[in-house]
C-alpha cells in the first residue's frame, strides 16, 4: 500500500509566554522529573501533538517505559503490553499512534485491522522479538510434538501466527493453566519461561531468548542497593533472572508494580525494570523516594516527542502486517484475551 505524503503544515514551536503560560499547569506537575532546561523544547511540541491529535481523530497509546514528557504529555492511554492491547481494542479513533516497540504496533494493527497504526520510529524493536524466528517455532513442535506453544507477546506477528496462544507478563501463569497440558512450551524469553516455571505445577520449557535490559540486573546488585539503603522495598519484572526475582519483595508486569507502588506506598523503592517507569510512576508518587538504577531499553527510546508529531503530520509509520500471517496471529492475541 502506498502512503500518500500528506501537506500539513509544520506548527510554529516557538517557546513564547503565551505557551509557557498555557503549559505551566502541566509543567507544575512533572517537574519533579523535567529539567527546566528541556521544558520550553518540549512544551511547544507537546501543545503541537495534542492539538493535532484532535484534529486528526487519532489516539495515542503509551506503554509505561515512555519518557515522562511523552507519558504525561500527550499519551491518551498508558499501560503494560496487556492494558495497551485491551484498550487498543477498544479504541474509538481512526488512527493509533504507537509510543512503545513495534510489537506492540503490530499487536494495536491485529486487534484493528480497519485502522491506521502509526509507529513514529521503525528502528523501536525489541531483542526478545528479534531472538525468534517462526522457523524456531517449528522447530520447537518437531522436537516436543504435541506439546501447546504459548508465545509472549514480545514476538513479531509471524511468530505468534505459529504459537496457540499469546500470553503477557501480567497474565503469563494463568495462560499456561488454561491449556489443561502438563507442559508447555513459553518462548522466547527464558527467564520469563523459568520464572513462570516456579509459580506453577505446569512443566514449562523455555527457549533462549532474553531482553537485554532485564537481564543485566543480578542478586548481588540487588544485595548491595539493600545494604546501601535502609528499608529500601525492592519490586522486579519478571524478565530479570529467577535470582533477582528470588531477592524481589514483589514481581510483576509493569502495571503490576506500578499498582503496588500506589497501593504499599513505601518510604524508598527501587524498580528492577527500564529507567523511566521511576520517573512516571514517580510523579503520582510524590511520598515515595525512588532509588533507580538506570537500565535504558535503546529501542522505547527511540519515540520522541518530534517523532510523534512527524508520524500526526506525515502519516508515518504505518505498521501492515500480512493478512495471511494476520490471521493466525489474532487468533493466538484473541486466544489470550478471553483467559480470565
Ligand atoms: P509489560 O507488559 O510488563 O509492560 O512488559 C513489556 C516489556 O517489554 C517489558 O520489558
Ligand atoms: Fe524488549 Fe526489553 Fe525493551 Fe521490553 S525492555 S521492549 S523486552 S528490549
Amino acid at each position: 500500500m502506498t502512503i500518500v505524503q500528506t501537506t500539513r503544515l509544520q506548527p510554529d514551536l516557538a517557546y513564547t509566554p503565551q505557551i509557557a503560560a498555557e503549559m505551566a499547569p502541566l509543567y507544575e506537575k512533572v517537574r519533579s522529573v523535567i529539567a527546566p532546561m528541556e521544558w520550553p523544547i518540549y512544551a511547544p511540541l507537546i501543545r503541537a501533538i495534542n492539538q493535532l491529535k484532535k484534529e486528526r481523530g487519532a489516539v495515542i497509546l503509551a506503554h509505561n517505559y515512555q519518557t515522562p514528557e511523552i507519558f504525561h504529555g500527550v499519551a491518551d492511554i498508558v499501560g503494560d503490553s496487556l492494558q495497551l492491547a485491551r484498550e487498543a481494542g477498544k479504541a474509538d479513533a481512526n488512527i493509533i499512534v504507537q509510543c512503545g516497540v513495534h510489537f506492540m504496533a503490530e499487536t494495536s494493527k491485529l486487534l484493528n485491522p480497519e485502522k491506521t497504526v502509526l509507529i513514529p520510529d521503525l528502528g523501536a524493536g525489541c531483542s526478545l522479538a528479534e531472538s525468534i524466528t517462526p522457523a524456531d517455532v517449528r522447530a520447537l513442535r518437531r522436537q516436543y510434538p504435541g506439546v501447546p506453544v504459548v508465545t509472549y507477546v514480545n514476538t513479531s506477528a509471524a511468530v505468534k501466527a505459529e504459537c496457540d496462544i499469546c500470553c503477557t507478563s501480567s497474565n503469563a501463569v494463568k495462560v499456561v493453566e488454561s491449556l489443561g497440558s502438563e507442559r508447555v512450551i513459553l518462548v522466547p524469553d527464558e527467564f520469563l519461561a523459568q520464572n513462570v516455571n516456579a509459580m506453577t505445577d505446569v512443566e514449562v520449557i523455555a527457549f533462549s531468548g532474553r531482553c537485554e535490559v532485564h537481564e543485566r540486573f543480578s542478586a548481588k546488585e540487588i544485595r548491595d542497593y539493600r545494604t546501601g539503603f535502609d528499608g529500601l522495598k525492592v519490586i522486579a519484572h519478571p524478565e530479570c533472572p529467577p535470582e533477582v526475582l528470588a531477592e524481589a519483595d514483589f514481581a510483576g508486569s509493569t502495571a503490576g508494580m506500578i499498582a503496588w507502588v500506589k497501593e504499599h506506598q513505601p518510604e524508598k523503592v527501587m524498580m528492577v525494570t527500564e529507567c523511566s517507569m521511576s520517573d512516571n510512576v514517580a510523579v503520582e508518587n510524590p511520598n515515595v523516594e525512588f532509588i533507580r538504577p538506570c537500565n535504558l531499553c535503546p529501542h522505547m527510546k527511540k519515540i520522541s516527542l518530534q517523532n510523534i508529531l512527524d508520524a500526526l503530520l506525515f502519516d508515518q509509520h504505518e505498521v501492515l502486517i500480512d493478512p495471511q500471517i494476520a490471521a493466525p496471529a489474532r487468533r493466538a492475541v484473541e486466544r489470550m484475551m478471553a483467559v480470565r
